[in-house]
């Protein structure tokens, strides 16, 4: 079976990954393959940030591999978070002790007192480095900003983001009906689609 790295550690989404791909390829972490490095995420756009991600595995394990970024992105703010979604906090001037995600949302909160449009979306874009060719996978889910923390399921801005069609955050609509329609999931169904066309 041939060997496929996901540049990523996170072992929620290896097991969600390799559910999906398991049956075609050998899906490795990049603990499985020595790489204890912490790659560098300087890009502009989610989709530079994981081709460099993926390029880096490339050059320094020359195996065919795929790699994702996500992230918030506010109308009202220009698409900020954005990138800097895991660390808007810190990107915001505050030093963060206790639990980032927290704070990252209060921040955001604070941005957005007094705004009308609410508007926002989650979006993964995961880039694959497969047989020589590149190729990007991307999943949005359109939504809106509440003023104020609703749930206690998911992770990151899951408190205060509603998707189109739903009252409940995702994080009040719990994992399995946030995994059934995420921006994350969405992406990964593109990129199984794809690799299983290629097969
Ligand atoms: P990553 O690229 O998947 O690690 O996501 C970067 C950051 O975006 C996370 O640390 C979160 O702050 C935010 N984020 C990404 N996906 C989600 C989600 O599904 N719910 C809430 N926040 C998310």
């Amino acid at each position: 079976m041939k060997t496929l790295v996901f540049a990523s550690n996170n072992a929620h989404k290896m097991e969600e990954i390799r559910a999906i791909l398991g049956g075609m390829f050998e899906v490795k972490s990049l603990e499985d393959i020595g790489c204890h490095a912490d790659i560098p995420e300087t890009g502009f756009t989610f989709q530079e940030n994981a081709l460099q991600k993926a390029q880096y595995v490339k050059e320094h394990y020359g195996l065919d591999c795929f790699a994702d970024d996500s992230g918030l992105q506010v109308e009202a703010l220009d698409g900020e978070p954005g990138v800097y979604s895991a660390r808007y906090a810190e990107k915001n001037g505050y030093a963060v002790e206790g639990n980032r995600d927290d704070v990252n949302m209060d921040v955001l909160l604070e941005k957005l007192r007094g705004k009308e449009n609410r508007n926002a979306c989650f979006t993964t874009c995961i880039a694959l480095l497969y047989e020589g060719q590149t190729h990007y996978f991307e999943g949005v889910v359109k939504g809106h900003i509440i003023s104020e923390k609703r749930g206690d399921g998911g992770f990151g801005y899951d408190p205060i983001f509603v998707p189109e069609g739903y009252e409940k955050t995702f994080a009040e609509l719990g994992n399995e009906v946030k995994n059934g329609m995420s921006h994350r999931a969405r992406a990964v169904a593109k990129l199984a689609e794809f690799l299983k066309s290629e097969k």
